[in-house]
């Protein structure tokens, strides 16, 4: 198998690797703690193969709120039809990270990608925190922060295409809060990471909202820079992997009246600890 880095950033294309054998493991997990996101090309595999590659990582994590495969509860369906305008992730986001203890990973099969576009863009958290100053870091390293699914799946949430059409739904199960360190040791490379994301981080404990606004913000604006970014280009067959942990992602939504079909299954994580 062969490990390409995607940038100097994060992420690593994995080309010649075949994840239904158990030998290769050690290998791709390797990768994945090395670079945070990893693609591994050209897949030939069904929802059990998926599944079972997943359990060599932890417990299966279901997510609560996406339409699953009828036959695999397991295998949450990431799906935009041509007729439909919103994308399931098109904001920056870090996977459930509004439980307390959040998933570690997910992993993304594509099964039909658009002519065109239906890219993922990442970001890395390691990298975003190594770029603050020391006296920054100092002080975000004392801060823990809020996260929540409430605005985001629930019954407040803003009216849109991915819950009209069924992709999204259970707005009842969306009473989760979650308070984690601001910045984490990272459970697998013992990295300092920043664990703040756009969509489902709501505060900073202990400060004024309009305090905590500005550092979220600043911080989001500092996360997107070009250089912690890498960009995965779909192929059917790919399968994606990235750490919750250590990054967030977005689904860049520019395929309009194309299909565009895959399948994700979440692993548990583990409970976060400050850096
Ligand atoms: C997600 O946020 O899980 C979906 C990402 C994607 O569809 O590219």
């Amino acid at each position: 198998m062969e490990i390409l880095p995607l940038t100097g950033g994060l992420g690593a294309e994995i080309v010649g690797a075949d994840l239904k054998d158990a030998s290769q493991f050690d290998a791709i997990k390797q990768a994945f703690t090395d670079y945070s996101v990893i693609t591994l090309r050209g897949q030939s595999i069904s929802p059990d193969d998926h599944l079972q590659f997943a359990r060599r990582w932890g417990d299966i994590n279901v997510n609560r709120f996406f339409a699953a495969l009828d036959t695999h509860p397991e295998v949450a369906l990431v799906v935009k039809e041509p007729d439909q305008t919103g994308a399931i992730g098109e904001e920056w986001h870090t996977d459930h990270a509004y439980d307390e203890i959040p998933a570690m990973g997910s992993i993304l099969h594509a099964i039909e990608t658009p002519p065109y576009g239906g890219d993922t863009v990442f970001c890395s958290m390691s990298a975003a925190y190594d770029g603050l100053s020391d006296k920054f870091k100092e002080i975000l390293e004392g801060m823990s922060a809020w996260n929540s699914s409430r605005h985001v799946f629930g019954d407040s949430k803003p009216k849109s295409d991915t819950a009209d059409s069924g992709r999204v739904g259970n707005t009842d199960l969306a009473n989760q809060d979650a308070l984690h360190p601001v910045v984490v040791k990272h459970p697998l490379s013992g990295r300092k990471v920043l664990y703040v994301n756009p969509q489902f981080t709501t505060q900073i404990d202990g400060l004024s909202k309009p305090e905590s606004d500005s550092i979220l913000n600043m911080l989001y604006v500092h996360g997107q820079k070009p250089e912690y970014q890498c960009r995965v280009r779909w192929q059917n067959g790919d399968v994606t992997m990235w750490d919750n942990r250590a990054t967030w992602h977005k689904a860049i939504n520019d395929y309009h009246g194309h299909r565009r079909y895959m399948h994700r299954v979440t692993v548990e994580g583990c409970a976060l600890t400050a850096a």
